[in-house]
């Protein structure tokens, strides 16, 4: 069965929400697996088709346990060549973090990223977590066919 993962970080709770959103809508389609999990080890990152990474802008970066988390994939060479990746993530002003962690996605790791982040401002409303929904379902539909 394909598997998405939904990794995070959130201070204050507002890409979480995000990410949250985001697991459900993925789940609205049958025949996928998805895990919702806050940031921690990259182990394990190579069994997923879909990798989407929830990360708020601080100090117009991404946060210290964002970039370890990305640092980790590149020093223990994880492959995510070829698999899919998204960003997303709350701000509030200039929202840089979602956009470095796609780049990175892309340039580094090489994956077929879905373009451009997913950016919301603060808490997110209802319209945003629809959207949020929306990029769920899209990844996990894709997946689901490759
Ligand atoms: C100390 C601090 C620094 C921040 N720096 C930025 C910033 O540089 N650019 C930006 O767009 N938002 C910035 N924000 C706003 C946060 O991105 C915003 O509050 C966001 O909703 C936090 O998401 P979270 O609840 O998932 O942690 C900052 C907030 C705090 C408290």
């Amino acid at each position: 069965m394909p598997k998405i993962i939904v990794v995070h970080y959130s201070r204050t709770g507002n890409t979480e929400k995000m990410a949250k959103a985001i697991a459900e809508g993925a789940r609205s389609v049958q025949g996928v697996e998805v895990e919702l999990k806050r940031y921690g080890s990259a182990w394990g990152l190579a069994d997923f088709d879909a990798i989407l990474v929830g990360a708020p802008t601080y100090h117009h970066n991404m946060t210290s346990n964002i970039k370890k988390f990305l640092e980790e994939i590149a020093f223990h060479n994880i492959d995510l060549r070829n698999k899919i990746g998204t960003a997303f993530g709350s701000y509030g002003w200039s929202g840089e973090a979602p956009r470095m962690v796609l780049e990175i996605m892309e340039h580094k790791f090489e994956m077929r990223v879905l373009k451009p982040p997913l950016l919301l401002k603060y808490t997110p409303d209802e319209k945003g977590l629809e959207e949020c929904r929306k990029l769920g379902k899209n990844v996990a539909g894709q997946v689901s066919k490759s």
